[in-house]
């Protein structure tokens, strides 16, 4: 369920230039990009999983951490590079920390805003998983 995924890196002596397409670098159709950025010290977001929507975080500037936990595991993911995502699949409960100043987290998803899809308290989330939500 944790996946770190290596992209392209199609830069030359100009620079870098990473290149995303729908369903090739990310494992689904695209319909929602947002991105969090001027995020306050020491501030911590997410804290919530989605029954059915699928993410790619990617830290395009700065740094930051994200916790990642399937109901059975939790994993710490520090991302810092732009050539880097982490997928997020459904019924997994992510925690985001540790935003630099400079941070930009950039997001793809597979889906439309849809505040019914979030499961935001952790209790309903492990008693969906036990009564096989997913
Ligand atoms: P929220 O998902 O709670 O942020 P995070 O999990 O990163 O801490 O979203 C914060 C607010 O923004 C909330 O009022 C819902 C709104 N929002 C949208 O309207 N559309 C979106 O695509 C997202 C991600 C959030």
């Amino acid at each position: 369920m944790l996946e770190l995924i290596k992209f392209n890196n199609k830069g030359d002596r100009r620079g870098s230039l990473t290149v995303l397409e729908e369903n090739k670098e990310v494992p689904f159709s695209i319909k929602r990009v947002y991105y969090l950025y001027e995020t306050g010290t020491g501030v911590s977001r997410g804290f919530h999983a989605h029954k059915t929507l699928e993410q790619i975080a990617i830290c395009v500037a700065g740094s930051c951490e994200i916790i990642l936990d399937d109901g059975y595991n939790r994993k710490t993911h520090y991302l810092k590079s732009p050539d880097v995502g982490l997928y997020i699949g459904n019924f997994v409960w992510r925690e985001m920390h540790k935003f630099s100043q400079d941070c930009v987290l950039l997001v793809l998803a597979s889906d439309k805003y849809n505040e019914d899809d979030y499961i935001r308290d952790y209790e309903c989330f492990i008693r969906e998983l036990q009564n096989g939500k997913k």
